[in-house]
């Protein structure tokens, strides 16, 4: 009601509240690279439109003559309550829709009481995040890489900064095939985007001193600084001076760069490498990427402590199975081991509707994840803001237009498939 009274008062929206017309508002706005990294998927985007029209498959049944008058749309998720069933999934490079990137999204999801998930590929030090959403809750996403101290490192940072569950995305052994990305020869981390969280870690700067000092020992083997990646960290320590001013002398910015490509990722983790996390923190962790029963099993058994389905917006594996078709098998598969454990979701969440059903089909709580880069691009912080306050709007309107008065209401049964 306040956003059709705001309307009605000549109070502008600042974003589409359409999903297709929000991408394309923002398209209008980006930089070509920029938009094509958020915008685009592995392949031939087979994954990323799979996981959109997933969604059109379902069609949710109305019941009548409930009181809806009250309604309540919060969540339980590990110990703490949340307003609502949505969080801010993890997302890396903002600075690619905005100058304040990883800083204005803290301050739309902090507006909006929602939960951001901070990724290890942020443009600003997680620290710096944290200031800004004031003890709001965050969560910290974790890029499992090759190096063991850098890893405890960033583990026991998000810890220090006050993170409330580590997500650890397992899809990322090998960064996608992105024709898009390729097309235009853009890999942002190449520039030298994207790893504040690594130039500002203390192990990380020791591997680049490292890494310089060995080249400096065979001169013929000095890397020279490319235009590109140092023009870029200049940049970033203009806008962030905590990260990369404070942490990286010439010619440091370089060998970061060359440092952050082999450490990033360790494509060797197995099943077997994960006592060894949970020895790391008490926090709760959670395993994103799950898409298989057999591994949403295989990961309470490892005595993980939630579950996130997601093929990280189509970005990693073509012709992947659709988060969404993948969820139910997934739900059946933790609730029938006995566990009460969170099943998060994302991958093409557009609209309140998307939500209910993510949620019926026994999602627990949602990702959102390029809806509020696009509200970034187009009106920083107070677009993320918007952009999650419609999502909560229309799950809160379908619930009532539904008969439902709170998520416990949700069920497979509000649902029929349509095709
Ligand atoms: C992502 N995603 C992602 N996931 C993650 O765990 N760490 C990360 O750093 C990133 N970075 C990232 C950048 C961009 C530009 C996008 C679009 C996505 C994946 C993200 O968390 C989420 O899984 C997807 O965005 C969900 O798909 P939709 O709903 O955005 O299509």
């Amino acid at each position: 009601a306040a956003i059709y009274r705001a309307g009605a008062f000549g109070r502008r929206p600042k974003v589409p509240t359409d999903g297709t017309r929000l991408e394309a508002a923002a398209r209008k706005v980006m930089s070509r690279r920029g938009f094509a990294y958020v915008a685009g998927s592995a392949g031939s985007e087979a994954s990323a439109d799979a996981n959109v029209t997933a969604f059109a498959r379902w069609r949710v049944v109305p019941r009548l003559l409930v009181d809806t008058t009250e309604r309540d749309t919060s969540v339980e998720l590990f110990g703490r309550r949340h307003e609502s069933p949505l969080l801010v999934a993890p997302v890396g490079v903002l600075s690619m829709a905005d100058d304040e990137a990883d800083l204005a999204v803290a301050r739309g999801a902090r507006d909006q009481h929602v939960t951001q998930i901070l990724s290890t590929q942020a443009s600003v030090p997680m620290e710096d995040v944290a200031r800004a959403l004031g003890g709001s809750g965050h969560w910290y996403q974790l890029y499992w890489s090759s190096d063991d101290d850098l890893v405890e490192s960033l583990v026991s940072r998000a810890e220090a900064c006050g993170s409330e569950a580590l997500v650890v995305t397992l899809d990322m052994a090998y960064l996608g095939w992105r024709p898009r990305d390729l097309d235009l020869g853009h890999l942002p981390f190449a520039r030298g985007e994207g790893i504040a969280q690594y130039t500002s870690d203390p192990v990380f700067q020791r591997l680049v001193r490292e890494r310089v000092a060995a080249a400096a020992a065979t001169p013929a083997a000095r890397p020279r600084p490319t235009a590109g990646a140092v023009s870029t960290l200049v940049a970033m320590s203009r806008n962030h001076p905590g990260d990369t001013r404070r942490n990286l002398t010439a010619p440091e910015p370089r060998a970061a760069v060359e440092t952050f490509l082999d450490v990033f990722s360790r494509p060797s983790l197995t099943w077997d490498d994960l006592p060894r996390l949970r020895s790391l923190t008490s926090l709760p962790i959670v395993l994103k990427g799950i898409l298989h029963p057999d591994d949403a099993r295989r990961a309470l058994d490892a005595g993980v402590d939630g579950i996130y389905v997601s093929n990280h917006g189509g970005r990693q594996v073509d012709r992947s199975v659709a988060a969404l078709d993948a969820l139910p098998g997934v739900v059946e598969a933790v609730r029938g081991a006995g566990s009460s454990a969170p099943v998060i979701f994302d991958s093409g969440i557009r609209c309140g509707a998307d939500i209910f059903v993510a949620l019926a089909l026994g999602a627990t709580a949602v990702g959102i994840g390029r809806p509020h880069v696009y509200g970034l691009a187009l009106a920083g912080a107070e677009g993320v803001s918007e952009v999650l306050r419609n999502l909560r709007a229309e799950l809160d309107l379908q619930l009532a237009l539904t008969g439902c008065t709170s998520l416990a209401d949700l069920s497979p049964e509000r649902l029929v498939r349509a095709c």
